[in-house]
């Protein structure tokens, strides 16, 4: 793999039965860089995160992590806390926020939980975790800060804003101190200025906080704002790569996803 590849996917092909999620699918992201996969609802954008993350375990081709800090990390058929551990982050299309818990646990639960002390054992607060708890304490209050939520720390996250709550999924996933973030349709539901404050914070996650940022999203004004090169999937097929220009320009972009949706605010 080339000094600069964080992931590199090759060939990969995800079959359910008789149904094709992902077929012969590659991506290569850079080091640094913030990259986006778009295209329709089914194409399988939400497969190849949970390819790259472990919860998917695709039957053909090969998915690489190169840490700056481990050699390689060959993903398919790795657990998916131990790739997590290796340093890839994610937020989930579908909110997974302990809503009954307030902004502050939601975090720290995050950091806990990859310092192996687990979920279960973050919330009983055994002899174990009160070690870690300093340490899990200040990492929460540090990612909370950098959303902009430490000031709704005590906050149920239920009564968040929706655009809140897509703020404090990210503080959770950089409080296991990742070297990438795979963010899914982490806009979705949000109204405009929500999505200019997310449009605003996933940059800064990468200038400020030096981690690579893998988005899937629809809203094409985000897309275009952030990322630097964009990765089209389309039926379970990657149907182009390149600069937003270059996907903007591309006949077989527009006719498949951009030519109806270029007008989408929402996804
Ligand atoms: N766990 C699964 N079991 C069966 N089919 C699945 C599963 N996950 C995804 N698929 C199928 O894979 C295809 C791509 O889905 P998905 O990756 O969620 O697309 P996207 O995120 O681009 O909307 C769909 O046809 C979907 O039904
Ligand atoms: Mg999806």
């Amino acid at each position: 793999m080339s000094e600069d590849l964080l992931i590199d996917v090759q060939q990969v092909t995800l079959r359910f039965g008789g149904v094709v999620s992902l077929r012969d699918v590659s991506l290569a992201m850079r080091r640094g860089e913030i990259l986006a996969v778009i295209g329709p609802n089914g194409a399988g954008k939400t497969s190849l995160f949970n390819s790259i993350t472990g919860v998917y375990q695709p039957q053909e081709g090969s998915i690489t992590f190169a840490s700056s800090k481990a050699p390689p990390l060959s993903v398919i058929g790795k657990k998916t806390h131990r790739i997590a551990q290796a340093g890839v982050s994610r937020t989930f299309q579908a909110s997974r926020l302990f809503s009954a818990l307030t902004v502050f646990e939601n975090v720290k639960i995050g950091a806990e939980d990859h310092r192996g002390i687990g979920v279960a054992g973050a919330l009983v607060k055994g002899p174990r975790t009160r070690r870690g708890e300093h340490t899990s304490d200040k990492v929460a209050a540090s990612m909370l800060r950098f959303v902009g939520l430490l000031d709704e720390s005590n906050t149920v996250a239920s009564q968040l804003s929706y655009g809140a709550r897509r703020r404090l999924e990210i503080a959770r996933a950089l409080a296991t101190d990742p070297e990438v973030i795979l963010l899914d349709e982490p806009a979705a539901g949000t109204n405009p200025s929500e999505k200019l404050e997310l449009t605003t914070l996933i940059r800064r996650v990468r200038d400020e906080r030096d981690v690579s940022v893998l988005l899937i999203e629809h809203d094409m004004k985000l897309v275009m704002a952030l990322a630097e090169r964009i990765y089209v999937l389309n039926f379970g097929s990657m149907i182009a790569e390149g600069t937003p220009e270059e996907i903007r320009a591309n006949p077989a972009v527009i006719d498949a996803y951009l030519g109806s949706s270029t007008e989408e605010t929402s996804a």
